[in-house]
């Protein structure tokens, strides 16, 4: 048992102590039978003859480690996910419009495809953007389950109730098919976390990494190698998940640890909070990365007070775009006008491309009655992005008080084209929580107001 157990270490982390090794000998035993081996003596032989071939960790995979899993599990991570850490992964990647998500441990694709799901929900122009998820699990028959894309209820017992209705399709009593559209945005790969070479090259430049529920059947240096290939494979100001039971301050240290509702999750630090040789402009470069977010969080909380004060220290010491932006939308939900003005103002001239800057400055010029210049606004975020839906429902409005009815009329068409090829539940980009259903409707209402019956 030693020799076996130290075997399964070193070339599948699977980790059996001591008082693991009832487990390990259930687990062989099985193994044994269907393999027609004598008795387990003969397969422990026959294991420790020669390197373990891929054939046999399959084998092993498949009867020594758990497959449990379900749709949406521990919700609150993808509360996190959807509220939190998207958002984030989104501005960042605006520009080059690709988004990399790597589901290590995936087991039978339940978790895989709920991230794919939660990236539906909030980003309702995905097929604009290059999104890849990769999920991989080192047992084949869990990854050929995942694949099939058909699930027992049994996967659905923590899950939220719209699940089935909005994602699924009933194909037999008790059996459901994903929808297509979600299984196509999901890659399954065998995958064995504790060969270095799942960290190569191609393994790169990831935003998101989760590996849930996976880490607890490893030993501690094992865990440490593979969390190390981890932290490689992310981008700076990446994101990696663990499961509740998994999180350590010390395996993770490289990374930022941070908590929204209680989920703890860990943050790569940017190279600038790593790169540093003196300790202390790094510390404060970490301290600013931490209160940005912890501002934002504020602000997201609805905290505006607490999120300005947050803000405006962050930005005496680091002068970053993504603060003023926070500012000027701080300052616009406190109703400080000509503050929000100026913070706007400030954004714009750090990143004059980002239409996102421009549709808050529209929004604020509107607030403080200049509409002329919210126009003006209006039409410039346009012209740098021609998709933005409420740029165009804003601008039909403004047209709309300006007695421009044929103008309008356009504007409305226009966003209401876009926001048909939403799902009625996603959220309308920068709205902060308008669905596309809902904001079609308000334009239905106002082009009833405005060409009565
Ligand atoms: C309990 S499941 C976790 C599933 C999912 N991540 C979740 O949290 O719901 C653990 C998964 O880890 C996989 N696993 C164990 N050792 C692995 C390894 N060395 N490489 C890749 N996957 C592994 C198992 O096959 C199993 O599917």
């Amino acid at each position: 048992m030693v020799k076996i157990s130290d075997l399964l270490d070193r070339q599948t982390g699977l980790y059996f102590p001591k008082g693991r090794w009832e487990d390990l000998e259930r687990g062989l035993l099985k193994i044994a039978a269907e393999g027609k081996f004598e008795n387990i003596d003969t397969l422990i032989q026959s294991y420790l003859s020669a390197p373990l071939k891929s054939s046999q960790i399959e084998v092993l995979a498949n009867h020594l480690t758990v497959a449990e899993t379900y749709f949406f599990r521990d919700e609150t991570s993808f509360q996190a996910l959807e509220e939190y850490i998207l958002p984030k992964v989104i501005s960042k990647q605006n520009h080059s419009r690709s988004l990399r998500v790597w589901c290590a441990g995936c087991s039978t694709g339940e978790e895989a495809y709920s991230i794919a799901i939660s990236l539906n929900r909030v980003m309702p122009n995905r097929n604009d953007w290059d999104i890849s998820i990769l999920a991989t699990d080192i047992a084949p028959q869990s990854l050929e389950k995942a694949k099939s894309g058909l699930y027992g209820e049994w996967s659905f017992r923590q899950a939220p109730a719209w699940l089935k209705d909005k994602y699924f399709k009933k194909s037999k009593p008790g059996a459901y098919q994903i929808d297509p559209r979600i299984q196509k945005m999901v890659t399954f790969q065998q995958k064995n976390i504790v060969d270095a070479m799942s960290f190569d090259d191609s393994a790169q430049g990831y935003d998101i990494i989760f590996c849930r529920n996976v880490l607890i059947y490893f030993g501690p240096d094992k865990i440490r190698n593979v969390v190390d290939g981890f932290y490689r494979c992310l981008n700076e100001g990446g994101f990696f998940f663990v499961g509740a039971s998994e999180a350590s301050l010390q395996v993770y240290s490289k990374f930022t640890a941070m908590s929204v509702s209680d989920v703890t999750f860990y943050q790569k630090p940017s190279s600038a909070d790593s790169r540093s040789s003196a300790p202390k402009i790094g510390k404060d470069i970490a301290k600013t990365a931490n209160q940005y977010d912890e501002a934002f969080y504020q602000y997201q909380l609805q905290n505006y007070e607490k999120a300005e004060r947050l803000a405006l220290i962050t930005f005496e010491s680091c002068r970053e775009e993504r603060v003023a932006a926070l500012l000027s939308r701080i300052y616009a939900n406190l109703g400080r006008t000509s503050e929000a003005i100026q913070w706007c103002e400030k954004t714009i001239a750090m990143n004059k491309l980002n239409p996102a800057h421009c549709y808050l400055y529209a929004n604020v010029l509107q607030e403080a009655g200049r509409d002329d210049d919210a126009i003006e606004a209006l039409k410039k975020t346009l012209r740098l992005d021609e998709s933005f839906i409420l740029a165009h429902f804003n601008l039909g409005h403004l047209m709309h008080v300006k007695g421009q009815f044929e103008k309008s009329m356009q504007c409305l068409d226009e966003a209401m084209l876009l926001l048909k090829v939403l799902p009625a539940e996603s959220i309308v980009p920068h709205s902060e929580g308008l669905t596309a259903a809902k904001l079609q409707q308000m334009i239905q209402n106002m082009v009833k107001k405005a060409r009565p019956a």
